[in-house]
């Protein structure tokens, strides 16, 4: 049961951001706000309280809070982006998460080693790593020796050419697996039972499980058909001008 979100509120700077998606266009900073405002509205109906950071314009990129850290119920990790524009967001969210883990319960991932948190996927039995452009294997050892240290099952996973792991995968309800094409037969998630995105909602693997709900972005009826086909709660949330720069719904939040 997750109890907190943090998010943060994206910056006029958004257009700035990292994007392999140049042929959408440039995000509307007003019309991200009011998607923004939509999103913790559907955090709050699925009972997390919602704590809102202020905006960071010198990070375009920082309303994508997933990546600069790992949260677990009473500690954290603390990331280092493999995006070097995005490393100073890291000690940003340090601070943001000092009211919420004690000092000697926040982590942190060092060099040589790169994560970003959307390469990481909690599943109901272990932790998931994804080796990205983002994330390497040391970085991923790191974070995987700090989990088996407390006890947590965990494995390092090729990701084969997306941005992060979420990109092309998210858990939904009932421990399920939403994935699109590439980790359809992908060998580390043999055991999982799979809802197999439709090519052309690609966009729509990275849902957002939240207590027993799913938030889904808007305008993938095929993903919102499937997820809804589960028995759960289906809320809707456009992030189209997130997309612009490759975000997605799990990348808004840090859930704890
Ligand atoms: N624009 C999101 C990222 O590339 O990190």
């Amino acid at each position: 049961m997750f109890r907190t979100a943090v998010v943060r509120r994206p910056a006029r700077s958004l257009a700035a951001g990292i994007t392999s998606s140049p042929h959408l266009g440039a995000p509307d900073y007003d019309r991200a706000l009011g998607q923004h405002d939509a999103y913790i509205r559907a955090l709050e109906a699925c009972g997390v309280s919602v704590t809102v950071l202020e905006a960071l314009e010198e990070f375009p990129d920082s309303c994508f809070v997933e990546d600069t850290a790992v949260c677990l119920r009473d500690r954290a990790v603390l990331s280092n982006p493999g995006a070097p524009s995005r490393t100073g967001e890291v000690e940003e969210m340090e601070r943001a998460l000092r009211s919420f883990f004690p000092s000697d319960r926040i982590y942190r991932i060092r060099e040589p080693g790169t994560l970003e948190g959307g390469d990481v996927l909690r599943t109901d039995t272990e932790f998931f790593v994804g080796l990205s452009g983002r994330t390497n294997k040391e970085g991923a050892i790191q974070l995987l020796t700090l989990l088996r240290d407390w006890g947590i099952p965990g494995q390092a996973v090729p990701v084969p050419g997306i941005l992060h792991l979420k990109t092309g995968m998210s858990l939904v309800h009932g421990g399920r697996l939403l994935v699109t094409e590439e980790f359809a037969d992908y060998p580390p998630f043999r055991a999982f039972e799979k809802i197999l995105v439709p090519t052309e909602e690609a966009y729509a693997a990275n849902c957002l499980w939240v207590n027993g709900n799913v938030i889904v972005p808007a305008g993938y009826p095929g993903v919102r058909r499937a997820v809804e086909g589960l028995g759960c709660r289906v809320l809707e949330v456009d992030t189209s001008e997130f997309r612009k720069i490759d975000g997605g719904l799990t990348c808004l939040s840090l859930l704890f």
